[in-house]
């Protein structure tokens, strides 16, 4: 990949901009999917014992989908005549900026943290399924559709979860 593709990648979610081609968009999806399962690792830890650790289930099926999510992409990128990261450098390189971090226990406060990586997810996938649409290769959209509706659904768990956690103080 080209520095300017690279940059281009790295930069934060721009929805309405799909970056180069469908292996590097793949790429970008795959380095999300790896975060999303970090951080409900993560917040699964910070909960456990503690006040909230009714959240737990939640959070390990949000991250066993996030892991379902890896996989689909790794298959597609392999079909596309693609690769999954060398190494922890190129992941980096194209992961978002904003690394999701977890450094609380407290519920309301991880639920931002998670309802900020959703809406990232959400406008990620839009860009790219419409970007797959754009190219014509419906089978892959298809793919990435499916994987939409679990973020969407993620998502509205997580603020329904955040509502009911406020209105209940
Ligand atoms: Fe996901
Ligand atoms: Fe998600």
């Amino acid at each position: 990949m080209s520095n300017t593709i690279m940059s281009r990648l790295s930069k934060k979610a721009e929805a309405e901009v799909p970056a180069a081609t469908p292996t590097e968009i793949l790429l970008k999806l795959l380095a999300t999917e790896y975060q999303a399962i970090t951080m409900y690792n993560s917040a699964y830890y910070w909960v456990r014992g503690k006040d909230r650790s009714d959240l737990i289930p939640e959070y390990e099926e949000h991250k066993k989908d996030e892991s379902e999510h890896a996989e689909i992409l790794e298959e597609l990128l392999l079909e596309l005549g693609g690769d999954t990261f060398k190494n922890a450098d190129e992941w980096r390189l194209v992961s978002p900026t904003e690394v999701p971090t977890i450094g609380t226990h407290e519920a309301a406060a991880i639920n931002q943290v998670i309802e900020k990586s959703e809406v990232e997810a959400v406008e990620l996938y839009t860009a790219a399924v419409q970007y797959f649409h754009s190219i014509e290769d419906e089978a892959t959209a298809h793919k990435l559709v499916e994987i939409l509706k679990d973020e969407r659904e993620h998502l509205k768990e997580v603020r329904l979860e955040f509502q009911g956690k406020t209105s209940a103080v």
